[in-house]
């Protein structure tokens, strides 16, 4: 038997004044983008900003439903909008934010385990590491270099197409 470990690395900073210009710029589209969440029945508000090789920046927000499963997260609203209006353009970074009707969110809003497969489909689509940029209402920041530090040991395309 041998046991091994996997780490993950993020970086934790105290306020987006702290954060390089692209990081803190995203952010601040992430933010603005939980105003428009429609979340009436968590009451819990979610902003996501994607930012693609072009330049372009793509928001979204959790929409929810009275079928509740029939809504879908921040993430990948803002992700499917992004590669449904710039197809082939890969994804750089993502940043999420997140504030609440009853309660302050003082930790980092950290993506669901369906937004980590989608963000994991992207950075291995494009071969190209995605940036998070995650917080809450009144947290730190946290930023991973790549969803595999979010979801480590992910199934991915490359396991349909081995040889036997
Ligand atoms: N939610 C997101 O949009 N992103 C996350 O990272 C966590 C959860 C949404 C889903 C649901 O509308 C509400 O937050 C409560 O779970």
């Amino acid at each position: 038997m041998k046991q091994f470990e996997i780490i993950s690395r993020f970086q934790e900073f105290n306020s987006p004044d702290e954060l390089g210009q692209d990081d803190r710029i995203l952010l601040e589209q992430a933010i603005e983008s939980t105003k428009d969440a429609y979340a009436p029945y968590s009451q819990y508000y979610v902003g996501a900003a994607v930012r693609l090789s072009n330049g372009s920046m793509v928001k979204g927000n959790n929409q929810e439903n009275v079928a509740y499963p029939s809504g879908l997260c921040a993430e990948r609203v803002a992700l499917f909008a992004a590669s449904a209006l710039y197809p082939g353009v890969p994804v750089m970074a993502i940043a999420i934010a997140g504030h609440a009707k009853n309660f302050l969110i003082t930790d980092p809003v950290t993506p669901c385990g369906a937004c980590r497969q989608v963000i994991a489909e992207y950075e291995k689509l494009y071969d190209q590491p995605v940036r998070l940029v995650m917080m809450g209402e009144k947290s730190k920041i946290w930023i991973a270099e790549s969803i595999s530090h979010l979801l480590p040991l992910m199934f991915h395309a490359d396991e349909l197409r081995k040889k036997h």
